[in-house]
């Protein structure tokens, strides 16, 4: 049963994202409201096995793109293609099998009154995957082995366990389907730095052997660089930079992903010194508080009259290396 879809032959990715957009609608006063372009115009793309690293500070809407893609969240605009078919309301069922999700936070994640079989094979059940009740234990063992979980642990419960083996759990869950591609929402940052290690290391081994691809979502760029083929580095509800994320770790053009990054020091040409380290200040600023110009204008050194106005697009740097900003 290895047909590959003729519509995938044809761009060869699993997932695409068009000008996805999700905008939620807050509250100013009784009868006003403003809207919060928490993604606003995203686009990417994920082949079959590969790992697309989704970094950039907490709030610049990294979470909304999974949830959105995955259409937890209705999308206010755009589209995503699984195997070049549009996913939507009608067709999603079918799409929950192929697109799973692990959750940043593995103690709220997980039901704490349910035991790790019943969790594994929640998705089992839930997709009717196996009558048969023997098999249906054995595949759960399978997955339990899968991430590294003994058999023994089966009839314990979820807040039993330490925060690494939780996500253990979740991973599990989430392959139970057998999905082909998986957002992984911050999967490790609630973790101990000593475990976050193991759990990267597990993902990519499961990659190696189930062929999955991962949106593997962070906001360190380094984890990012680690597990990834390809980086996008988004800034309040856009993609600022995206490439190889070799090309994005040593060779950064945009400012924001050059002060990600500044904890090693950059060359900088406008300065008669060496090096200069962009240092952020501030918070991201509300993404309510946009006002048509390049949203990073109000914290980048570079910024001019013109970023304040116009919203840079992403331009093609060079084999596929794209960099929205006027002045790098
Ligand atoms: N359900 C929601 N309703 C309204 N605003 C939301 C909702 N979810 C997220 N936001 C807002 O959208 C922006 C992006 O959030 P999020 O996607 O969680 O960012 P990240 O995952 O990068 O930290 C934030 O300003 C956040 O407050
Ligand atoms: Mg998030």
């Amino acid at each position: 049963m290895s047909s590959e879809p003729e519509n995938r032959s044809k761009s060869g990715n699993l997932v695409e994202v068009n000008h996805l957009k999700q905008y939620f609608p807050v509250k100013t006063g009784l009868f006003s409201r403003v809207w919060l372009k928490a993604v606003d115009d995203v686009s990417f793309a994920i082949k079959p096995g590969e790992t697309l690293g989704l970094v950039g500070e907490s709030g610049c809407g990294k979470t909304t793109v999974g949830r959105t893609l995955l259409h937890l969240y209705k999308p206010t605009g755009g589209e995503v293609l699984f195997d070049g078919v549009r996913v939507d309301e009608k067709n999603i069922q079918e799409y929950r099998k192929k697109m799973q999700m692990v959750f940043q936070d593995p103690y709220s994640s997980l039901n704490p009154r349910m035991t790790v079989e019943d969790i594994v094979g929640e998705p089992l059940d839930v997709h009717h995957l196996y009558k048969n009740k023997k098999e249906r234990r054995e595949r759960i063992l399978e997955l339990m082995s899968l991430v590294g979980l003994n058999a023994e642990h089966a009839t314990r419960y979820a807040h039993e366990f330490s925060g690494g083996q939780r996500q253990r759990i979740g991973i599990a869950r989430a392959l139970a389907v057998r999905p082909q591609f998986i957002v992984c929402d911050e999967p490790v940052s609630a973790l101990d730095v000593s475990i976050q290690a193991q759990v990267i290391n597990m993902f990519e081994d499961l990659q190696q052997k189930l062929g999955v691809a991962y949106l593997f979502i962070a906001h360190d760029l380094l984890v990012v660089h680690h597990i990834s083929n390809r980086i996008a580095v988004m800034y309040l509800g856009k993609i600022v930079e995206i490439g190889d994320a070799d090309e994005i770790n040593n060779n950064p053009i945009h400012p924001y992903t050059l002060s990600l990054l500044s904890a090693i020091p950059i060359p900088d040409p406008k300065t008669a010194r060496a090096s200069k380290r962009i240092v952020l200040e501030g918070d991201v600023p509300s993404p309510m508080q946009l006002t048509g110009g390049c949203a990073f204008h109000t914290r980048c050194p570079y910024a001019t009259e013109r970023c304040k106005k116009e919203c840079p697009e992403l331009t093609d740097r060079g084999d596929g290396h794209m960099v929205a900003c006027f002045e790098k």
